[in-house]
């Protein structure tokens, strides 16, 4: 059986999970993930790693043999919960000082030597390109060595590897498709930390999707720093632009598009999301497949981070204010009953209150259904941080993240208002949390609806009829 235990952590998107599956002999490894979904992906390929070299998972860190902390740098706050954690499991060590500390991810590319020498945390630091190393750090940490690689690879995307479903309450998957990121958004690490941008292998993906669905598993999600731009020209390598593709990689080539209605084909039972999408490479062929499709889910997350084309500029996000409406016109439309979701910078650098107003006035011109929104956090070694002042002060920037939210929290009340009377097919993931006679899965806009259970089991798929709602939650009952 397994279990999981959140751990909250309001600094970053998503929250840390421990993942637990109970397991007999061998060695036994612990793993909490931070961050974005990417991460927990990759401790599941993390876990099917270790799995084919003698490991089982444990969600007791004391019985562990390695504890490994797969962490985020996204914002200064997130690297600060990671380091506290790692911190407190000092006490751990000292009763066993034969356990291993592993960091994993972004914080290991951006702070190895910090971790590893100045501060003695951890035994092993591992970017997330070098995963299949990880055996053999153990086994240098274990002869006391120091082991570290944090290697970023033109060519990893770990494509014949199976993860361990981990996380999984046997319906919902994630599916990485790339890995890397080449924009040079300039707030961000995620360049730095986790490498160029690579398209997965479409038959991998395909053969991965098919066999979580021949298990019983009704949605996968495909993942990636900009699912848009994925593009395989016939062999594992670097990103490249279509038009520089020689006329047999043409000939072998797979977009996005093309990606998901593969997917999407598996079986209409198989409902498809994914994330995250870029405003300046979502098609309208991929709306077209988009539309096409009942299974692929009406929801898109497509981040703004600021409503005016100077600050966009500054971030070098690669399209205007302009542009991105009129994205959002197509995508509604294409796909009339989409629901759509943002991340939101407040704050950056050299914004004045009037471009703060332009990114309120971009909310109330699309009114998202739900918001992921941060005060902008400098850090180090991005080009923002090496070219711009980061000089919109503290509590100016709070204030502004401030209203953001509030703007947000009403658009996402007005628009679960708006689903009150209607009725969704809602995909059931699980026992609400509130009540053990309640079941709640997402609608295909991505709201969660709670519903009596009646003789409904995980996995279903039940048309529920909305009654009323909250701001995060549609409450309905199954027709
Ligand atoms: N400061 C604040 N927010 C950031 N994000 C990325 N980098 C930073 C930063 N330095 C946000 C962006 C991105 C999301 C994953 O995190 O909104 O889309
Ligand atoms: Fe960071 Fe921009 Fe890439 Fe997203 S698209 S991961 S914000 S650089």
């Amino acid at each position: 059986m397994e279990e999981i235990k959140k751990v909250f952590d309001e600094s970053i998107q998503g929250s840390a999970l421990i993942l637990e599956p109970s397991a007999d002999g061998k060695k036994k490894l612990y793993i909490e993930s931070y961050g974005c979904q990417m991460n927990f992906s990759d401790s599941e390929i993390v876990a099917s790693i270790l799995a084919d070299n003698g490991f089982n998972t444990t969600k007791n860190i004391e019985e562990a043999d390695v504890v490994f902390v797969n962490t985020c740098s996204i914002r200064e706050k997130a690297e600060l919960t990671v380091r506290n954690r790692l911190k407190s499991f000092n006490k751990y060590k000292k009763q066993k000082p034969e356990m291993i500390i592993g960091v994993l991810g972004c914080m290991a590319e951006r702070v190895k030597s910090q971790l590893l020498d100045e501060e003695k945390l951890v035994d092993i630091v591992v970017g997330p390109d070098a995963y299949r190393d990880l055996p053999n750090l153990i086994n240098q940490a274990d002869e006391g060595k120091k082991a570290v690689n944090v290697i970023l690879s033109k060519e990893e995307t770990y494509a014949d590897i199976s993860p361990v479903r981990l996380l999984s309450n046997g319906v919902t998957a994630f599916i990485s498709i790339t890995r890397g990121c080449d924009n040079m958004c300039t707030f961000c690490v995620v360049p730095f930390t986790r490498g160029r941008e690579r398209s997965r292998n479409p038959e991998s993906i395909l053969n991965e999707a098919k066999d979580l669905f021949e298990r019983g598993y009704r949605e996968v999600t495909l993942l990636g720093q900009n699912v848009d731009s994925y593009l395989w020209y016939g062999q594992e390598g670097l990103k490249k632009e279509y038009e520089t593709l020689t006329a047999e990689e043409k000939t072998k080539c797979v977009n996005f598009a093309q990606l998901m209605e593969q997917v999407a084909l598996i079986s209409p039972l198989l409902r498809v999301r994914f994330s995250t999408s870029h405003p300046k490479d979502i098609t309208d062929e991929f709306l077209h497949v988009m539309a096409k499709y009942d299974n692929i889910c009406n929801y898109i997350h497509l981040p703004f981070q600021s409503g005016n084309s100077r600050i966009l500029e500054l971030m070098n996000r690669g399209y205007t204010s302009e542009w991105y409406k009129q994205r959002v016109d197509a995508i509604k439309r294409i796909v009339p009953d989409v629901a759509l979701s943002a991340d939101i910078i407040a704050g950056f650098c050299s914004e004045t209150e009037e471009e703060h107003q332009d990114t309120l006035a971009l909310m109330e011109y699309v009114k998202f259904d739900y918001g992921y929104m941060f005060s902008y956090s400098e850090r180090p070694n991005t080009l923002a941080q090496r070219k711009l002042k980061d000089d919109v002060p503290e509590d100016v920037k709070k204030r502004r993240l401030a209203e953001i939210i509030t703007l947000q929290n009403k658009h996402s009340l007005e628009r679960n208002q708006g689903y009150v009377g209607k009725t969704f097919q809602v995909l059931v993931e699980g026992v609400s949390k509130k009540s053990a006679d309640e079941l709640q899965g997402r609608t295909p806009q991505n709201t969660v609806a709670v519903f009596p259970k009646e003789h409904y089991n995980i996995g279903d798929y039940v048309n529920i009829h909305i009654h009323s709602c909250t701001g995060g939650t549609l409450i309905g009952k199954a027709v």
